[in-house]
């Protein structure tokens, strides 16, 4: 929760994360523009679109991050994941093999580790991704940056400074994870001739992880608006 920079009072962000094709997309597009497109590309890496939503007579600032369900981007899209206070984790009603990688989705959400065990220019790219993807105030970057290795960027014989750095910095972002609202949305109700993923089973794994539960249409438009509207207003 931060002081938005345009007037208004919260930005929050919010990470889109499920298999390819389950409808990451056009859930967002449905929800920011009132659109949807039958013949969507797959995302390639992460999109972000920001999206002013009023709760409670408040404007929240919701920056949506949507990011790409392809292995191949797994590497890439995780990075994007830092920072966000809130996650839907979507998978589509008609595939099982969607459901079934909920589980991984989530312990990818909570698992983004500084690795001490990387050659120490790989510590720095890090350290740096990390902080450009938002999480670290200023403050915090700042006063990692103080340690003198940083200044030096190839590091002779001061590992155990950056060590000390990063360590901070890591005890920041987990202290920043806690708060995560997690939705799991069952995508393409509308398609329930062919379904395979029963609303109970999504409500009962949605209750053993402790997430919200809801299914949803990015096609007819159902249960889109509050789906994010829930996740919103539980950060809030
Ligand atoms: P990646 O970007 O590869 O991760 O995929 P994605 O999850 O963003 O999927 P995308 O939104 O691109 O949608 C994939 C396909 O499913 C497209 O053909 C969409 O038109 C279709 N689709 C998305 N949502 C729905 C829905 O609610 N109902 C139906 N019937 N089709 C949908
Ligand atoms: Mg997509």
């Amino acid at each position: 929760q931060e002081e938005g920079e345009g007037g208004e009072e919260y930005l929050f962000k919010i990470v889109v994360i499920g298999d390819s094709a389950v409808g990451k997309s056009n859930l967002l597009s449905r929800f920011a523009r009132n659109e949807f497109d039958s013949n969507s590309k797959a995302t390639i890496g992460v999109e972000f679109q920001t999206q002013v939503v009023e709760i409670d007579g408040k404007e929240i600032k919701a920056q949506i991050w949507d990011t790409a369900g392809q292995e191949r981007f797994r590497a890439v899209t995780s990075a994007y994941y830092r920072g966000a206070v809130g996650a839907l984790i979507v998978y589509d009603i008609t595939r099982r093999s969607s459901f079934d990688s909920v589980k991984r989705w989530l312990d990818e959400l909570g698992s983004f580790e500084i690795d001490f065990t990387l050659p120490f220019h790989m510590l720095m790219l890090q350290l740096i991704v990390v902080a450009t993807v938002e999480c670290l105030t200023p403050s915090v970057v700042l006063r990692a940056l103080k340690y003198p290795v940083y200044l030096d960027f190839a590091g002779s014989g001061t590992k155990g400074l950056a060590e000390r750095a990063l360590v901070e910095v890591e005890v920041w972002l987990t202290h920043c994870d806690t708060a995560i609202a997690r939705m799991l949305v069952g995508n393409k109700s509308d398609l329930d001739n062919i379904r395979e993923v029963s609303r109970d089973e999504g409500k009962s794994l949605a209750e053993e992880e402790s997430l919200f539960f809801m299914e949803t249409s990015a096609l007819d438009s159902t249960n889109v608006e509050a789906a994010f509207e829930v996740v919103i207003r539980e950060i809030y």
